[in-house]
């Protein structure tokens, strides 16, 4: 339990949410060149120069994706956060706080095995990153926005405003 129970979420940790949301997405949307640079790094040939970029854009990327996350857990524990909807069902309300800890286990684990893939050839990572990982974000992703669209259809609660504008 934290220290205090603010109404919103902080105007930082708000911004922190909507641009991990985005970086995230960027680097599950578009990972051609990071692909292919994994190609190259196993089977030989030319990367191409535009590939090298995107891929190093991948890498920064993600790594500051990571900068974020522990960011976000410093503010976390330093403004508190908005009390659960203690109205709403204990599974409901589980399933919120469960799909919040892996996703916040998810900003570590995504990362690390990229780093440990790309920049010191760790190809278990790779695997783990790229078939594993990536396969349990998006399915994180798409509870969590499913429960954002309950939250605001369903269970009429302020939950989407206290993320954006403010109750
Ligand atoms: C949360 C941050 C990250 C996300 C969401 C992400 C997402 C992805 C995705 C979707 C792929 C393509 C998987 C496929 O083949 O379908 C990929 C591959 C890869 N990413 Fe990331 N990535 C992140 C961070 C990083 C970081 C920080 C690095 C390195 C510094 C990195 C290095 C790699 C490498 C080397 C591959 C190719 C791995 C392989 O296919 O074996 N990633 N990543
Ligand atoms: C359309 C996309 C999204 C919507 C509508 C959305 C909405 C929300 C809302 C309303 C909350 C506040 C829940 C509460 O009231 O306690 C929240 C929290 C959270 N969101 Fe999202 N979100 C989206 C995308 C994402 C993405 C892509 C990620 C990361 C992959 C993410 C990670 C989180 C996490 C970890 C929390 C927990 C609160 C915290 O500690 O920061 N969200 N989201």
């Amino acid at each position: 339990m934290s220290r205090s129970s603010p109404a919103n979420y902080s105007i930082s940790q708000r911004t922190v949410h909507w641009v991990m949301a985005a970086l995230i997405l960027f680097n599950l949307l578009f990972t051609e060149g990071i692909e292919q640079w994994n190609r190259v790094s196993k089977r030989g040939g030319e990367l191409a120069a535009s590939d090298a970029f995107s891929a190093n854009i991948h890498a920064y990327v993600g790594i500051a994706i990571l900068a974020f996350a522990a960011l976000r857990l410093i503010l976390r524990k330093a403004q508190g956060v908005p009390p659960e909807y203690a109205d709403e069902p204990a599974l409901a309300r589980m399933a919120a706080k469960a799909t919040h800890i892996l996703l916040y286990l998810m900003f570590f684990l995504m990362p690390l095995s990229g780093i440990a893939r790309y920049y010191f050839g760790v190809d278990t990572a790779g695997e783990l990153h790229a078939e594993v990982f990536k396969v349990i974000l998006w399915a994180l992703i798409a509870v969590h926005v499913a429960g954002a669209a309950a939250q605001r259809f369903y269970f009429r609660t302020d939950s989407l405003k206290r993320m954006t504008s403010g109750v």
